[in-house]
């Protein structure tokens, strides 16, 4: 089974929408280039219209970095599964960040993959356990339990539109990157293997699952070696175009 890798650059809260145009406009033709590599950008709300406009005749992607599980309605400061449609492929559901500041919890979280779903967006689910856990060696139990809740309710044909984020908390931002070793066993083990539990083997071949947590050009490599390991969701480095560029050039070299 070939899965494209695929490689996201999350802009998170950076870049107003002055410097998203001109970041953009940087980033593009140096990236298109990458035709094995899918290539998904998620800048903010407000940049989103313009990077899908620029991005429209490319065959780079674009995600949005949230979604609400609602149509419509009263929901102030919300942004509807509709409202992105034609502007996004994919939404990055379940991060960290917002798991942690904005209180969501794994209901909410499955309610936005099923409204995602439902609108033809594909959810890019990040899951990952805190040093805590993962001190007390709970990473396991604790990622399985995270996807499980996410995806319930959940088809065979719908999860085959996903793409799950394995991003410990402790190594996001913190340049604190999971050795390519222990990223590798829970992605292969624990979220391909949870996979496979829910939905066997041929579908969980089929899914593409990213690392994430302090990835950058100088440990891309060590990553991408490992088969069960399809791309990566990028923080700090997608903010710098040749840092970007280089990640996806190495996964092309490995994977492409
Ligand atoms: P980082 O963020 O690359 O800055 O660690 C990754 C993420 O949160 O998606």
């Amino acid at each position: 089974m070939t899965r494209t890798p695929i490689v996201a650059a999350n802009w998170k809260m950076n870049l107003t929408l002055d410097e998203s145009r001109r970041f953009i406009n940087d980033l593009v033709p140096q990236l298109i280039r990458f035709d094995n590599v899918e290539r998904v950008i998620c800048p903010t709300f407000i940049a989103l219209p313009f990077v899908a406009d620029r991005l429209e005749d490319t065959p780079l992607k674009v995600g949005a970095q949230n979604v609400h599980w609602e149509t419509s309605g009263a929901f102030t400061s919300q942004i509807a599964p509709p409202m992105l449609q034609g502007l996004a492929e994919y939404v990055i559901i379940g991060h960290s960040e917002v798991r942690q500041y904005l209180n969501e919890t794994d209901e909410i979280i499955n309610r936005k993959v099923k409204a995602a779903l439902a609108h033809g967006l594909k959810p890019i689910l990040a899951v990952g356990e805190s040093d805590a856990l993962n001190q007390a060696g709970s990473t396991h139990e604790f990622v399985s339990g995270q996807l499980r809740a996410a995806l319930q309710g959940v088809s065979g044909e719908q999860m085959q539109q996903i793409v799950i984020a394995y991003e410990p908390i402790w190594a996001i931002g913190t340049g604190r990157n999971a050795t390519g070793e222990f990223a590798n066993e829970i992605v292969k083990n624990t979220v391909r293997g949870t996979i496979t539990e829910l939905y066997g083997e041929t579908i969980a071949q089929t899914i593409r699952i990213q690392y994430g947590g302090s990835v950058k050009s100088s440990n891309m490599e060590e990553y991408m070696q490992y088969p069960d390991i399809d791309g990566a969701l990028v923080g700090g480095a997608s903010l710098k175009v040749d840092e970007f560029v280089r990640l996806v050039e190495i996964t092309d070299q490995i994977k492409g």
